[in-house]
């Protein structure tokens, strides 16, 4: 049905371009050119006019342009030369993203007559884009105890451009724990592993920092980096240890409780609780030791707690035990050998065996008296004893043997002059300050009836009234006797008085029968008749 009118001149024109459009597309191709992305403005695509086989003249009278539909101004032509040139940035990418197949549909028209030229302009990938990772920066988590072989994934790279500009190879940084493995697979995003090949060991790696390089295929290639932090975590696989395994301390006895001996300091490689140390005599502590030192769990600090006498322990051994708090725990142990010095707090004792209670006063030097002996509880200097006696004494000392002594007589006795002898023996140590201890030994001098009695004067004059009768008591003689005891009872005997103007009397000591003779001492006695007891009487008389 034909209709007339602006109607039917539409359709005229419609069916005008209906036929032209065949002749068109049975006479002439479309033309093709190509252009690189990211040319410069003003960069030549083509000889368009030329190509479309119009005349350079004709452009401007037949209103020759050139539309594309949304991506106007990416091309022009210029009108003068019939140049298809670039006109403003043209991105691969952005047109096309990442198909392979990229061009600008062009659609040329000119007027009188009216005709329409199609023009493909295929837009030319170049690397103008680096391979990208998600991050440029991950961080990684890895337990020290991950056996050999692991995978662990990464994401890889993407590289907007297309073919060989997009074709990744990576490389990982030069490290000796890890390898780099690339699955083969088609997608853009490949995910990648790393693969253990060394163990890990926190306590000598605890951080690997490296770095993932993808590299395009482009032409000059294009490179992008993601680096890796990689954590080593840690497990308690490092039991505490002690720098040595037996410390040697010297500790004075008699430490004041508090005293410190030591400060332990075990070492765990872990880190966190799995390298917290609690220190503690080991499970079979002696309730002595115990009870003389005491240890702080957290410092590891060994103070004296109790009364450290060297008397009574020269030697302490004290073993330790380290646990850390990881789970399980490990353990540590060390033996603390405290040798206690001694200090001059013990006296010398004195131990003295009489043999004699008396000696006689005849006894010969060298008669052994008393066997002594000297202790000191102390060692070396502070048990080192000397012994002395009061000085001028008739006695010594002699040692027999360490630390034995006999009291001997060293010169001879008098009872007569000393009867007793009170002897003061002195042991004094070698400490400093010395301490000494005293003992009394008293001897006393057993007599001998070695003095003779003897009379006051040798001679007496005694005067006696006449006529006495028999038995009368006339003059008594006394002698003495400087022995002692039975050695000097004395016994008187002699003539009987007589008449005589002369007469001698004895005196005698009654020792010992033993003895080889009894001293005796003579005394002459003279006696006299008074007349002068006559003249008394006569005197009377008158
Ligand atoms: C690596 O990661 C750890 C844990 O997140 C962090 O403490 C450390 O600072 C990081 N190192 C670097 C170099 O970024
Ligand atoms: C323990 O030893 C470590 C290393 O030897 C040292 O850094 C630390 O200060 C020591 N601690 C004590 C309490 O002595
Ligand atoms: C030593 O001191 C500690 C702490 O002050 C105390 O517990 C302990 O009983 C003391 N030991 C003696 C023997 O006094």
């Amino acid at each position: 049905m034909l209709t007339s009118g602006p109607e039917r001149q539409g359709a005229w024109l419609l069916l005008h371009s209906l036929l032209l459009l065949a002749a068109w597309e049975t006479g002439s191709s479309q033309v093709h050119y190509s252009v690189p992305e990211e040319a410069k403005h003003g960069s030549f695509v083509g000889r368009i006019a030329q190509d479309l086989g119009l005349e350079l003249a004709e452009l401007v009278p037949r209103l020759f342009r050139v539309a594309s539909k949304g991506r106007g101004g990416l091309l022009e032509v210029n009108l003068q030369n019939g140049i298809l040139f670039v006109n403003s940035r043209i991105d691969r990418e952005e047109l096309c993203g990442r198909s392979v197949e990229c061009s600008i549909h062009l659609e040329v028209i000119v007027d009188r007559p009216l005709q329409v030229f199609h023009v493909e302009v295929e837009i030319k990938d170049i690397n103008d884009n680096p391979p990208v990772f998600p991050a440029t920066h991950k961080n990684l988590f890895i337990s020290e105890t991950r056996p050999l072989d692991s995978h662990f994934s990464l994401e890889g790279a993407s590289d907007a451009d297309i073919g060989a500009n997009a074709l990744l190879t990576y490389r990982l940084s030069p490290n000796e724990y890890f390898s780099l493995e690339v699955p083969t697979n088609d997608e853009q995003v490949t995910p990648l592993e790393l693969v253990l090949k060394k163990p890990l060991d926190r306590e000598v790696t605890s951080e690997l920092l490296l770095v993932l390089k993808a590299t395009d295929g482009g032409k000059p290639e294009l490179t992008g980096t993601v680096e890796l932090n990689i954590t080593v975590l840690d497990v308690n696989d490092n039991a505490p240890v002690f720098d040595k395994t037996v410390y040697r301390i010297k500790l004075l006895e008699n430490a004041r409780n508090g005293t410190l001996v030591i400060r332990l300091n075990a070492s765990d490689l872990d880190e966190g609780s799995n390298g917290h140390i609690l220190y503690s005599f080991a499970t079979d502590v002696s309730s002595n030791t115990e009870a003389s030192f005491r240890i702080d769990s957290n410092s590891g600090e060994i103070k004296v707690n109790g009364k450290i006498d060297f008397e009574e322990i020269k030697l302490w051994k004290l073993q330790i035990e380290a646990v850390d708090k990881g789970n399980p725990p490990m353990f540590g142990h060390c033996t603390i050998l405290i040798e206690v010095l001694d200090i001059n707090d013990n006296a010398p004792e004195l131990l003295v065996t009489s043999l004699l209670l008396s000696i006689p006063e005849d006894a010969p030097p060298g008669t052994v008296i008393a066997l002594i002996s000297v202790t000191d509880h102390d060692a070396g200097g502070n048990a080192r004893v000397t012994c002395s006696l009061t000085p001028q004494v008739p006695f010594k000392l002699v040692s027999t043997f360490k630390n034995y002594y006999s009291l001997v007589l060293d010169s001879a006795l008098d009872r007569e002059k000393v009867s007793e002898y009170a002897l003061v023996l002195i042991a004094r140590d070698g400490g400093s300050p010395s301490l000494s201890t005293m003992a009394s030994v008293s001897v006393e001098v057993a007599d001998v009836n070695d003095n003779a009695p003897a009379f006051a004067q040798p001679e007496y004059t005694v005067f006696v009234k006449e006529n006495n009768p028999p038995g009368c008591h006339i003059f008594t003689v006394s002698a003495r006797d400087a022995d002692a005891l039975e050695n000097a009872l004395v016994s008187r005997w002699g003539a009987g008085l007589t008449r005589s103007r002369g007469g001698s009397g004895c005196a005698l000591g009654r020792g010992r029968p033993r003895q080889i003779s009894w001293p005796s001492a003579l005394v002459s006695l003279q006696v006299r008749i008074l007349e002068i007891l006559e003249t008394n009487r006569n005197f009377a008389r008158m």
